[in-house]
Parts: structure tokens; C-alpha cells; sequence
């Protein structure tokens, strides 16, 4: 495609979405309204599990005052069993909830309480008593290594694990040998916006409004888990509030919207307050992580062993893969890596935030790091010497690897002038550090469509069943619109989150706005197609056409739109086949992360001083969405090394921190000043837009990053994610 610099892709267009969020008239789900009234639904949580359902009184919730019903596994419509069938994916097995009397885990809903307020549905909630007898169960996955099984295949990845080359023997051959064990903990999404549904039903229609990521998903888990026609089922979601992985798929409260709604025969809307998400929207969980690297006595990459230990929560089959980024970073004679999964009677595990990457890159490029010291060389030498040529596990040529690149302009524009001896640089009472690491993460295209609408007033409608989780569909959609048909932006309307539009496959895996994108971009070249078509059969030139407005410029002629189309305009669709692109080439996004900390001497408070990534995302699709989205990866990266982590009470299976006060997430504090620069560039083999995945890039190397720099400043290597003023403190000077 034409990538001029006087493209309006790539130019930093502000958000067309944006005074819509801004002056509140941006429809969220929640805000969802009906003239008849929406009837509130209250969660009620098990206080225990897994187990059974020993007592449940709903006696005195029912007489409550506002409450219309209470549902509960006696009086909730049948369902498909939850998990059924098997072979469907998580998004789309049936996610049945209140479904007999067995409770899953700690949290899991036993009632839904129905009533005219939230107030009256939260306070009848507090009247319902149940018992729960609870069975045998494992919380900690990690203390129960003998029951770790293979799963069946692991997110983002081919095969669960991989073997290329003689471990052992390279492992043994190798001077500098690194064996290091690792813990990350548990983290929930803490999107602005709490998962949310309203649902109505028009006989066998069901109808919600509901916070999602990926429509059609959606569709076919409600249809699924319900027993109907996905025919019957729509979905409207034209603004998520976040979703990080945790609304890919559909969570207990859409379920509940819809029984509930059934039952009481009139719209019901189910918002999780935020404790609800800990139990009810899904979580990465705690990993063990176990790292063997061996180096040559120069520096060199002999063999790499990464095992990766997880939670995968009973009957719903995700799991995590920490040693993706491992498979591809470096050049060495042996690389095995292996997942491995405990099932857990614990809230569903599912995608979060670069599942993968965020916690492989924290864990691989620390151990790397400690190697590249072992050997004595700085860490940006050792990893320019183990760059592979080609892609070390598939053998694959890789489409466009501009690591290096990221990796030389990010310590140059941050000034790394080489690793020195940890606690050397001393200001004030701060010991500062510096460190690096660098990023990578598969690149994906996935198959979308999309139809584009042209009226006789040159207004350009596209609609897509894409969904703007608050990363820029809209906008960098009314980009390649605009770019494509060379119209003015503002005549160009995009309708998002419908599951009447086109399929796509939703925002989610850094995939989005290529996979939508791409379709939309062949429905406007197809309605381009069209259009000289129509001018040819009046008789006029064809070639190099522009609309201006509600005219069209051919040749000489300048003639009104409606002279040459329908009054409904004219109309085109479009799609992108991923066999069509990737050319059996490897096919990642890269970045170098560099930091800077100050760590108090006397009290081990640890503050990131300077974040900066160089990003090789290829071509750009808004500067400034782009940029906005890799700082928001960069400060979870903060968070997944210094703050994030949901903490489980062993005895009971529950999640004890749930609200922001004790879950701590980067807030303006806690992050500097953050560099971002982009890399100029196309990448041809990606999709028809030149772009590669950026959402999930930046989180990718920048906790590591920080616990270098951490290293360098105490001395501390890190074992468990996040890191503590506590794990520093006796690395400090005496006082
Ligand atoms: Mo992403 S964790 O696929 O939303």
C-alpha cells in the first residue's frame, strides 16, 4: 500500500471517540437505559469451596423490600453443563452459573439477588444464609507439583513445549551456568470499568448490552451455555472500559443478566462491584518458573531450559506461556522449554496483559542479565552477540527483526554507558541502578470482515463488529477510512461492537487493529473498485477519481455523487484471510526497555527515576494512540515488577486483597516521566497494513528492566515477582 508521508495513517489524530467519553455521552453498558426500568442484580458469593450446597435460606431476602426474586440453582433455567463441550475453547463452552447445587470455588455465585435498586438487591444479598460443605481441593498449585499434567495446548503457541538441540550435553559443556527458581504472583485486571451486563429478552430473543472484547465469542458462548440459536442473541457493546484479558470472554454476571431477565421476565443488569472480580472475572495466576542457562566462556548461548508451573482453573482450559518469548530471543545450541498445569479449585485463569510475554520476559531476561555478569560481559553486549539469525525455534527466517535496532537506539538515547558494580552510584541516600532488557511478542493476524456504506452526501458509514476497549479502534479505523478513500475524517462514521456487523475477531493478542483494519481497508479499496465502475458505465474517466465531499472529481468531469449512485449509496464489503499474509516467516514486535531506579538506602523504598522503550511495531497506525498504548504496557510493567499481586488465603481458596487500597496498581506516583520511541516502519509480510501488534508490546521487557536496574543499585537479584522494599532490605549499606 502507499505508505506516503502524507498519509493520514500514522499522524497522531486525536481520539474521535474522545469528546463523546469526555462529556459522559459515550453509552457505556452500564449506562445502559429502557423506558420501562432495568431491574438490579446482586451477586451472592460462596463463602467457601469447592464443595456443596449444605443450607441455603433465601426466606428473608425474598421478603425484602424492592426484591423481586432470588435465583438460585432451585428456581435458574436449565443450562449446558459448564465446560461442555469440551472441545469448544474457553470462550465459547458453556459458562453456566447457579447450575445445581455444587460450588466451584470460593466466590462462586449461589444466589442472584433481583430487585428495583442496587441498594435493595445489596441489602436483601447480606439476608441470605448458606452453608457450604466443602470437598477436597488445591488453592496452591505450586505446592502440588506431583499432580502437574500437560495441557493440551498453551496460549499463543503451537506446541506446549518445545526441544531443539541436547539440553543436558550443551548445558553441561557450558562455563557459565545459571539455575534459578522463580515465583510470580497472582494479578487481576483492574479495568476502570467492572464487568457489566444488561440483558433483556423479547420472547426467544435475547438482547445485552454488556462490557466485551470479542463479540462473536460472546454470541456463541451465550447461545452455547443457554441452549439457543445464536441467531437469537445479539450483542451491543460500543465502548468496553479496559478489559486487559479479563472480558475476552464472557464472565458470571452476563450469565446471570440473562437467567435472571428470563425468569423475571423483564430487563435485568448485573454489575460486578469490584471485590466481585476477584472471584468472578478471571485472573493470570501464580507461576513457578524454573531457568537453566548455560554460556560459553566468551558469552556465547549453549542452552536454555525454561519450565514454566501454573494454576489452570478445573473445567476451563487456559493456560499461560511464559517460555513463548524464550523460544525466540536469543541464539543458543539447545532451547527447551516446557509448561506445565496443576488443576485448582480456584476462579478462573485466563489471558491477561501480554499473557506470556509479562511474566516470561520479568523471569528470562533477569536470569539473562545474571548470566551476562557470570560472564562478565555488560548486558547489552551479551545480548547483541546471542541475536539469532533466524528464528531459533521454528528455523523460520523472521519476517523483519529489528531488536538490535530497538536495543542500540534505546542506550543511546538513554545514555547506558555499560554496568557498573552494584551499590556504586550513590546520590544523596539513594543507591541508583540502571538496567535493561528487551522485548518481544508474537505478532498475529487474525481473519475479519467488514462493509463499508457511501452516501450520495459523501458520508462514508464502516461497521464492524470490532470493539474500542479503550485503546483507539474508532480512531485509527476512521484513519485507514479516510486514508484509503482519500475523504476528510469528519465525513467518516465508524459503528463499533454490534454483533449485527461483521465478524471480527474483537480486540485482544495485540491483534485488533491489524485484523480490523485490514478488513476495513479492503472493503474501502473495494468500494474504490465500485465507484470507478459506476463512472465508468456513465461514461466517465476512472481513473485517479477523488470525492470531494458529496461530488466526485473524474478527469475533467465534476459531478454530484447522487448523479452516479443510488440514493442508499453505495455499499461494499471486505475481509482479510491471514493464509494470505506471514509467508511462513517468524513474526514478532520488539523493544529495548532501559530504566533507572533510586532504591533508599536506609529504607529500601524502591522508585522507577526513568522508563524508556525503543519499539519495533512496524508501521504506526496513530502516533498518538500508539504511544499511549505502549506507556500503558510500560507502567503494568512497573506494576508487575514492584506492585500487582492478588494474594490468596490458603485456608479458604479467596483472594484477600480486593479493592484498590490493597491491590496496588502503578498510579501516577509511581511512574516517571516515560520515553517512547517508535521505529519508523512497514512491515510487508504482516497484514496489507504494514502494522504489527502493539497493545501488549510494552509491558513486555520493562519489568525486567526495572529489576536489573534494582540489581545494579543493591545487589539484590530477584526470585519472586513483585518485589518488596522488604526482599531489598538486606542488600542496603549498613547504617
Ligand atoms: Mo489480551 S490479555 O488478549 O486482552
Amino acid at each position: 500500500m502507499d505508505h506516503a508521508s502524507n498519509s493520514i495513517i500514522g499522524q497522531a489524530m486525536n481520539r474521535v471517540d474522545g469528546p463523546a467519553k469526555v462529556t459522559g455521552t459515550a453509552q457505556y453498558a452500564g449506562d445502559h437505559q429502557i423506558a420501562s426500568g432495568i431491574a438490579e442484580g446482586y451477586i451472592v458469593e460462596a463463602p467457601a469451596g469447592p464443595g456443596r450446597i449444605k443450607a441455603l435460606d433465601v426466606t428473608s431476602a425474598e421478603s425484602a423490600e424492592g426484591v423481586i426474586m432470588v435465583l438460585t440453582y432451585r428456581n435458574a433455567p436449565a443450562q449446558t453443563p459448564y465446560g461442555e463441550p469440551e472441545d469448544a475453547g474457553r470462550f465459547t463452552q458453556s459458562h453456566a452459573v447457579l447450575e445445581n447445587d455444587q460450588v466451584r470455588h470460593f466466590g462462586d455465585p449461589v444466589a442472584l439477588v433481583v430487585a428495583q435498586t442496587l441498594e435493595q438487591a445489596r441489602y436483601a444479598a447480606s439476608l441470605v444464609r448458606i452453608e457450604i460443605e466443602t470437598s477436597d481441593k488445591i488453592y496452591n498449585p505450586l505446592d502440588h507439583r506431583d499432580d502437574a499434567i500437560k495441557p493440551d495446548s498453551v496460549d499463543g503457541l503451537d506446541a506446549v513445549d518445545s526441544h531443539r538441540g541436547d539440553f543436558d550435553a550443551e548445558f553441561a559443556a557450558s562455563e557459565n551456568r545459571l539455575e534459578a527458581s522463580y515465583v510470580t504472583g497472582a494479578q487481576h485486571a483492574a479495568a476502570m470499568e467492572p464487568h457489566v451486563t444488561v440483558a433483556q429478552w423479547d420472547g426467544e430473543r435475547l438482547t445485552v448490552h454488556m462490557a466485551i472484547q470479542i463479540v462473536s465469542s460472546a454470541v456463541s458462548a451465550f447461545a452455547n451455555t443457554l441452549g439457543i440459536s445464536e441467531k437469537n442473541v445479539r450483542i451491543i457493546s460500543p465502548y468496553t472500559g479496559g478489559g486487559f484479558g479479563s472480558k475476552l470472554g464472557v464472565h458470571n454476571e452476563a450469565i446471570l443478566a440473562a437467567l435472571a431477565a428470563k425468569v423475571c421476565a423483564r430487563p435485568v443488569r448485573v454489575v460486578q462491584t469490584r471485590r466481585n472480580l476477584f472471584a468472578n472475572a478471571p485472573h493470570r495466576s501464580r507461576h513457578l518458573q524454573e531457568l537453566k542457562l548455560g554460556a560459553g566462556q566468551h558469552g556465547k548461548l549453549k542452552a536454555i531450559r525454561h519450565y514454566s508451573l501454573a494454576g489452570m482453573a478445573r473445567d476451563y482450559p487456559f493456560a499461560e506461556a511464559p517460555a513463548s518469548p524464550t523460544r525466540a530471543s536469543y541464539a543458543a545450541n539447545a532451547i527447551h522449554t516446557i509448561h506445565r498445569v496443576v488443576k485448582a479449585d480456584i476462579p478462573k485463569v485466563d489471558s491477561m496483559r501480554a499473557p506470556g510475554e509479562a511474566i516470561g520476559t520479568l523471569t528470562f531476561e533477569t536470569a539473562v542479565d545474571e548470566l551476562a555478569e557470570m560472564c562478565q560481559i555488560d548486558p547489552v553486549a551479551f545480548r547483541m552477540m546471542n541475536e539469532p539469525a533466524t528464528d531459533p525455534s521454528s528455523g523460520d527466517a523472521f519476517a523483519d527483526r529489528r531488536l538490535t535496532e530497538c536495543i542500540t537506539t534505546a542506550a543511546d538515547r538513554f545514555g547506558w554507558t555499560g554496568r557498573v558494580a552494584p551499590a556504586s552510584r550513590r546520590e544523596g541516600r539513594n543507591l541508583i541502578g540502571r538496567g535493561m532488557a528487551v522485548a518481544i511478542r508474537p505478532n498475529v493476524l487474525n481473519e475479519a470482515r467488514a462493509e463499508v456504506t457511501l452516501s450520495t452526501a459523501g458520508e462514508l458509514t464502516a461497521r464492524l463488529d470490532m470493539t474500542d476497549i479503550g485503546t483507539g479502534s474508532y480512531t485509527i479505523l476512521t484513519q485507514i477510512a479516510a486514508d484509503t478513500l482519500s475523504i476528510p475524517a469528519n465525513l467518516v462514521s465508524v459503528e463499533l461492537g454490534d454483533s449485527a456487523f461483521p465478524e471480527t475477531a474483537g480486540s485482544g493478542g495485540s491483534f485488533g487493529a491489524a485484523s480490523s483494519g485490514s478488513a476495513l481497508l479492503d472493503a474501502c479499496r473495494n468500494l474504490k473498485i465500485l465507484l470507478g465502475e459506476h463512472l465508468a458505465q456513465a461514461g466517465l474517466s476512472a481513473n485517479g477519481f477523488k470525492i470531494e465531499g458529496d461530488r466526485i472529481l473524474a478527469g475533467s468531469s465534476d459531478i454530484a455523487l447522487a448523479d452516479i449512485l443510488d440514493s442508499d449509496g453505495l455499499h461494499a464489503e471486505g475481509a482479510v484471510d491471514p493464509d494470505d499474509y506471514g509467508h511462513g516467516t517468524a513474526q514478532y514486535s520488539y523493544g529495548a526497555q532501559f530504566c533507572e531506579v533510586a532504591v533508599d538506602a536506609d529504607t529500601g523504598e524502591i522508585r522507577v527515576r526513568r522508563l524508556l522503550g525503543v519499539f519495533d511495531a512496524g508501521r504506526i497506525l496513530n502516533e498518538k494512540t500508539a504511544r499511549s498504548q505502549l506507556m500503558g504496557g510500560m507502567i503494568f510493567g512497573i506494576g508487575g515488577a514492584l506492585l500487582e499481586e492478588s494474594l490468596m488465603d490458603e485456608r479458604y481458596g479467596s483472594f484477600m486483597n480486593r479493592d484498590f487500597a490493597e491491590n496496588h496498581i502503578a498510579v501516577n506516583r509511581d511512574v516517571p516521566d516515560l520515553e517512547v520511541h517508535m521505529l519508523d516502519g512497514f512491515s510487508k509480510d504482516a497484514n496489507p497494513l504494514g502494522s504489527k501488534g502493539i497493545g501488549e508490546l510494552g509491558i513486555c521487557g520493562a519489568g525486567p528492566a526495572i529489576a536489573n536496574a534494582i540489581y545494579e543499585a543493591t545487589g539484590f537479584r530477584a526470585r519472586k515477582f513483585p518485589i518488596h522494599l522488604e526482599d531489598v532490605l538486606d542488600h542496603l549499606p549498613a547504617l
